[in-house]
């Protein structure tokens, strides 16, 4: 396994982290025998939200916590709030409503910490100020040791930390090699080009500059929703991805994990398969790296321009 750093921490974290979004697909045993064999191969870092499935999948994840005492000291255990799906989907960062999701993370997950915690999208009524209330009182009760956000800009970031005590040291955002506008964007600076478009206040280089990693979610997805992996939709990205594959010894899916791998940010890969066999594929991404030249190659092969 492959290490990332941890934001400005001095902690450095597994490269491929196991989104636990479709955990609910699993019953009990084979959720067991997922986990624990993802931990066995290094894949210790989780990310769950509370409402994923309903809190589904943090219930069966504290299930497994629950038989397993000794699992617990040995994972990382990240989960999201925010997303207030009481009455209709509305986004909160109240801080009632972000200290009730945490409470409602731990009893489902059957522990007494998280070890991180993401604000989960953007709500356009932030008080910054509430939320670096609860992020204080999360991390004095002992609750939350450290503090992140997902799907945020540049600016989004800026206004929180003018009040947070504590750093931000992530931000989750959606990245895949067909969903890569946040690097396409840097390629066609001051183009006409769609490419040029910029959509996120160069949250890249924002992350790079300030030392926030990256986690990309749906690392296999493109804009359809589905994974582009053996997509026919995607033919000159496959045939690449195969050949590169066959090179190093490993699957199209840990090539494409590896384009990720790759950036010099130094990101982390959130995969979201509930398959072993996918799941221990995608892991040999942190067995080689992609020199230049195929990184290069694989981003042509998208479809994208080198003006
Ligand atoms: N912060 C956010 O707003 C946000 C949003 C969405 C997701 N997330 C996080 O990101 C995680 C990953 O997201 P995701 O599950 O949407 O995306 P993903 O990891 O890109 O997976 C998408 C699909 O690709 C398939 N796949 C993976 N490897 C494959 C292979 N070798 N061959 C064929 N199919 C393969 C998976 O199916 P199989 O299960 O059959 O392998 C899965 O259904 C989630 O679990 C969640 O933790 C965060």
């Amino acid at each position: 396994m492959k290490y990332v750093p941890l934001g400005n921490s001095n902690l450095s974290v597994p490269a491929i982290g196991i989104g636990c979004m479709r955990m609910n697909r699993l019953n009990v045993k084979q959720a067991d025998r997922f986990v624990r064999s993802c931990i066995e191969w290094g894949a210790t870092y989780f990310d769950h939200a509370d409402m994923y499935k309903g809190g589904e999948c943090e219930r069966l994840f504290g299930q497994i916590l629950q038989n397993h005492s000794d699992l617990r000291d040995n994972i990382f255990l990240q989960s999201k709030c925010g997303i207030d799906l009481r009455s209709d989907k509305i986004y909160n960062f109240s801080k009632s409503y972000i200290i009730s999701c945490v409470e409602g993370s731990l009893q489902r997950l059957q522990t007494d910490h998280l070890d991180m915690l993401l604000l989960h999208r953007p709500d356009a009524l932030v008080e910054p100020e509430e939320v670096a209330e609860a992020f204080e009182e999360l991390y004095t009760s002992g609750k939350v040791l450290h503090f992140g956000v997902s799907n945020h800009s540049p600016g989004q970031i800026e206004l929180l930390k003018k009040y947070l005590s504590h750093p931000l040291l992530v931000n989750q955002l959606q990245l895949s090699i067909p969903m890569a506008q946040m690097i396409v964007s840097g390629m066609e600076v001051n183009r006409l080009s769609e490419g040029a478009i910029n959509r996120d206040g160069d949250v890249l280089n924002y992350c790079r500059i300030n030392d926030v990693t990256i986690q990309a979610w749906s690392p296999f997805q493109g804009p359809d929703k589905k994974c582009f992996l053996g997509n026919p939709a995607f033919e000159e990205l496959n045939q690449v991805l195969e050949d590169l594959a066959k090179e190093h010894h490993v699957t199209s899916a840990a090539v494409a994990a590896a384009w990720i791998l790759r950036h010099p940010a130094k990101m982390q890969v959130v995969s979201g398969s509930m398959d072993l066999d996918h799941t221990k594929q995608i892991l040999a991404a942190t067995s080689f790296t992609l020199n230049r030249q195929e990184w290069y190659q694989i981003y042509k092969a998208a479809g994208y321009i080198l003006p």
